[in-house]
């Protein structure tokens, strides 16, 4: 029963992210998935609450609602319409509506370990190659500039200030991804994330050295 549901909603998801071209597409809630059901594994949670809110968890994303606000009124809906029973439901909800990560500065306000499982499972997908691919598509999508030597990086105090920030893609390296590393919540996940984040990094000086042209001499 509960594996026809997470099938069945793996089906919704595909179909509802399936022309998505701003690096939240299936595959990368296909890859947040598979990844939170292997540290599921490890960490020893409950499979069923996971993998609903890793498939369900950028149905309602602010980043993507005209109201902004992360209310996850389509995933309850579906939960409701699987009959899924209301302690699940409601656990399922609440991680979608603390995943999101609102800003350096900003208080982390996730407090189940199903919860944690899948935020890093996310974080995961928003570092390494992947995550360099994922944020030049992101990027691409919100016409932002590849780099602008002229605007450095801000570390935002507030999910407002976080939300309206229009900066170029190479600072959100150091306003977010380069932080996750030590924002990961269970041991399993720090592990995978100091090589993601070592490819970034390596990639940030290859990045700065040839904008300067000091790889040309
Ligand atoms: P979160 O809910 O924590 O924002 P998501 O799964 O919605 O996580 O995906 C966030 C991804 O969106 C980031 O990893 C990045 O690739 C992209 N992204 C978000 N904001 C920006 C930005 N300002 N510049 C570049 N990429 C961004
Ligand atoms: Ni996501």
């Amino acid at each position: 029963m509960n594996a026809e549901i997470v099938q069945k909603t793996a089906e919704y998801i595909r179909k509802e992210f399936s022309d998505d071209s701003s690096g939240h597409d299936w595959w990368h809630i296909y890859r947040v998935w598979k990844n939170a059901i292997a540290i599921c594994e490890i960490e020893k949670a409950n499979s069923f609450i996971v993998q609903l809110a890793a498939l369900l968890h950028d149905l309602d994303d602010w980043k993507f609602n005209e109201s902004g606000d992360e209310t996850p009124h389509r995933a309850k809906a579906w939960l409701d319409a699987c009959s899924v029973d209301s302690v699940t439901a409601e656990s399922v909800c609440k991680i979608i509506m603390h995943i999101s990560y609102k800003g350096a500065g900003v208080e982390n306000k996730m407090d189940s370990l199903e919860g944690f499982i899948v935020q890093d499972a996310d974080r995961l997908d928003a570092i390494g190659a992947i995550g360099i691919g994922r944020a030049f598509a992101y990027g691409g999508y919100k016409n932002r500039m590849m780099y602008d030597p002229d605007s450095p990086p801000q570390m935002h105090a507030s999910f407002e200030e976080y939300k309206n920030s229009k900066s170029a893609t190479i600072n959100h390296f150091y306003e977010k991804l380069l932080l996750l590393k030590d924002r990961m919540n269970t041991q399993t996940a720090k592990r995978i994330a100091e090589e993601r984040h070592q490819v970034m990094t390596k990639f940030l000086d290859q990045f700065m050295l040839e904008w300067e042209g000091a790889d040309i001499q």
